[in-house]
């Protein structure tokens, strides 16, 4: 299926006109998404968005795909979705960071990604340390952060997500690995399902984050990063580190309590529970 734009204007002006004003940010945040650029298919949106980053594309800029041939996860790993089914997209920013701090984006990006997805899921939808949401145990989005610097200076920042929104039959390699919306059990009163109508759910959970973000770093997201920590309290592994999650600190490491309860901070790994 053909990702439909007009579709995800019809749903961002309701949404928007639905949405109650908050303290924070979110009237003086540019949108997001104000230019968009839809590919049927292209090799990964990430690429394709530093590439324009590179050419001076402006903020908030959105690449959005039906199809990816060379979609790109953490770590060099690949990332695959049938074509038309899920979100493939990259938002282009120019934000107000460091270069440090620009990597500790992936969490608040997850927490937005988190909120977007559970109005769809009647069961929690969670961040799995560093760049992961699962629902139980699957994964369901993955975001890829990549950051774009001029000298020292950060110039552009590219966040790639990937949402699995309408697969049913994900192959058996995954199956037991991942999950998608479709597959979650829908709370009464779920909006119907669509790319659309989760991307635009998205774009306004973004705006918002990024803007907090941006005036106040992750020490404000620390107490919501907590409550929906898909790690927190588990028996975990971190490459070749054990030990038991004891949450998010507000540089973005994991802090793992390892025997004898020494406190290790993991800046970066992938998790697998133990
Ligand atoms: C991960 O889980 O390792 C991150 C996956 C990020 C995938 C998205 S899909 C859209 C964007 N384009 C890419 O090539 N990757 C990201």
């Amino acid at each position: 299926m053909r990702f439909d734009e007009d579709l995800l204007q019809r749903e961002l002006r309701a949404l928007r006109g639905a949405q109650p004003s908050h303290g924070l940010g979110a009237a003086l945040a540019p949108a997001l998404g104000v230019a968009i650029r839809h590919f049927e298919q292209i090799g990964s949106t990430n690429d394709e968005a530093i590439e324009a980053a590179r050419r001076g594309a402006e903020h908030g800029t959105l690449f959005i795909a039906d199809n990816q041939t060379a979609g790109r996860g953490r770590r060099g790993r690949s990332w695959a979705s049938a074509p038309g089914e899920n979100l493939l997209f990259s938002l282009l920013l120019r934000p107000n960071l460091d270069v440090r701090t620009a990597s500790r984006l992936t969490l608040a990006v997850g927490l937005a990604v988190r909120d977007a997805a559970q109005a769809y899921s009647r069961d929690a939808a969670r961040i799995k340390w560093p760049n992961d949401v699962w629902v139980g145990r699957k994964k369901l989005a993955g975001i890829l952060v990549e950051s774009q610097l001029s000298g020292n200076r950060l110039d552009s920042v590219v966040i790639g997500v990937g949402v699995n929104v309408l697969s049913r039959d994900l192959p058996s390699e995954l199956a037991d690995l991942a999950t998608s919306l479709a597959l979650c059990e829908a709370p009464d009163g779920a909006p119907e399902l669509s790319r659309e109508g989760v991307l635009a759910r998205l774009l306004i959970q973004l705006e918002r984050r990024i803007s907090e973000f941006e005036q106040l770093g992750l020490a404000a997201m620390l107490d919501e990063l907590r409550v929906h920590d898909a790690l927190l309290g588990a028996r975990v592994k971190v490459d070749d580190r054990h030990g038991v999650a004891r949450g998010i600190d507000q540089n973005g490491a994991l802090v793992l309590e390892e025997a004898g309860g020494n406190l290790f901070r993991v800046e970066t790994g992938t998790v697998e529970f133990a």
